[in-house]
C-alpha cells in the first residue's frame, strides 16, 4: 500500500515534469514556428527513427514527386495519394511494388510507377514501408532541395537534378555506374562522356529522352521513368543545361 502510494506519486511527478517541458517546448516553438503550426510539427524526438527514415528516403528517392509531399497527391491525375495505400497494402504489397514498379507502359505521356529493385536496398524499402504504414506523417527536415532562382538553369538544374532523384540512377556529375543487371548494358546509362555526347547532341533529344523516358523491360530490370506530365518544361531545360555541364570525354 505504502509502496503503491510512492509510486503514483512518482508517477505524478514524473507526468507534471513532462507536461512542463511540453509546454516550454511547444511555446518556444510557438515565437519560431508560428501558432498555427505549432501543434502540427512535430518535433525530432518524438519521431521513430525508422518512420523518419523512411520519410527521409521518401525524399532521397523523389516518390514526393509524383505522389505529392507526404503523399498527398495533386501532381498528376495519373499518380495516387499514398494514404489509402498505406492503410490498406501489407508490408509484402508495399514491397511488391516498390521492388517491381506498376502500371509500367509505353505511352511516354504517362508516368508510371518505376521499377526500384536493383537500385534500393532492402533496409530502405523498411523504412519506406514504417513510413507509409504509419500514414505519412510530417517528419522535420524530410524536404527536397531547395531550387535556387535568379541564379540561371545551370545552378537551379543541379538542384533539380537531386529533387527528382536522378542522382540515384544515373550518379553524382552523371557519371553512371549504377548496376541494371539484366538489362542489355548491365548498367544505368552515364549523361556523361564521348557516347552519351554524341548520341544526345542536342538540347532536344536531351529533353526528349526525359519526358518519354523508357520502357527497355519489365522488371527486374530498371527502366528510365516518364517524366512528362510530372516535370515543368522549365525545369526539363534547366536540367538539360546542367547535364549539358557534365565531362564530356
Ligand atoms: C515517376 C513517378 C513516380 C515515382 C518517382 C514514384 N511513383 Fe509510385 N506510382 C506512380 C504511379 C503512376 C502509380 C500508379 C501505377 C498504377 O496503378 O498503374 C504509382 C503507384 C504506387 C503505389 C501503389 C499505390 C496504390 O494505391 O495502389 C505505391 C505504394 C507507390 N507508388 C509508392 C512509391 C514509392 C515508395 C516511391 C519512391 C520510392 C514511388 N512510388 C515513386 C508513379 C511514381
Ligand atoms: C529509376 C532509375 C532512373 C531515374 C530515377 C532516372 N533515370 Fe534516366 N535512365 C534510366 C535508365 C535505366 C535509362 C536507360 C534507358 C534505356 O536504355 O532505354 C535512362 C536514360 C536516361 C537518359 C538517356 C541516356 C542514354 O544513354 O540512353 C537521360 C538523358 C536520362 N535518363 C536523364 C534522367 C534525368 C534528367 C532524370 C531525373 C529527372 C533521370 N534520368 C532519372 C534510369 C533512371
Amino acid at each position: 500500500m505504502f509502496a503503491a502510494v510512492i509510486a503514483a506519486g512518482a508517477a505524478l511527478l514524473i507526468a507534471v515534469g513532462v507536461g512542463a517541458w511540453a509546454a516550454g517546448h511547444y511555446s518556444a516553438e510557438t515565437v519560431t514556428v508560428g501558432s498555427g503550426a505549432a501543434a502540427t510539427v512535430p518535433s525530432s524526438a518524438q519521431v521513430d527513427p525508422n518512420v523518419a527514415a523512411g520519410a527521409h528516403t521518401f525524399v532521397q528517392f523523389a516518390c514526393a514527386q509524383c505522389h505529392g509531399d507526404q503523399g498527398k497527391g495533386g501532381v498528376s491525375p495519373d499518380v495516387p495519394a499514398l494514404d489509402v495505400a498505406g492503410k490498406t497494402l501489407t508490408a509484402a504489397q508495399l514491397r511488391h511494388i516498390i521492388d517491381h514498379g506498376l502500371g509500367v507502359s509505353s505511352n511516354p505521356t504517362k508516368p508510371y510507377m518505376p521499377v526500384w529493385g536493383a537500385v534500393i536496398s532492402t533496409r530502405q524499402v523498411n523504412y519506406l514501408i514504417a513510413y507509409l504504414h504509419a500514414g505519412l506523417p510530417p517528419v522535420p527536415d524530410a524536404t527536397p532541395p531547395v531550387v535556387p532562382t535568379g541564379q540561371g538553369t545551370v545552378v537551379a538544374g543541379g538542384a533539380l537534378y537531386v529533387k527528382y532523384g536522378c542522382i540515384n540512377c544515373h550518379g553524382p556529375n552523371g557519371l553512371g555506374g549504377v548496376p541494371n543487371p539484366l538489362s542489355p548494358d548491365k548498367t544505368i546509362p552515364p549523361l556523361s562522356g564521348a557516347d552519351f555526347f554524341g548520341e544526345f547532341n542536342t538540347d532536344a533529344k536531351i529533353a526528349d529522352v526525359i519526358r518519354s523516358g523508357s520502357v527497355i523491360g519489365k522488371a527486374p530490370i530498371v527502366s528510365m521513368p516518364h517524366w512528362g506530365g510530372i516535370i515543368p518544361a522549365q525545369d526539363i531545360q534547366a536540367l538539360v543545361d546542367y547535364i549539358k555541364t557534365f565531362k564530356s570525354s
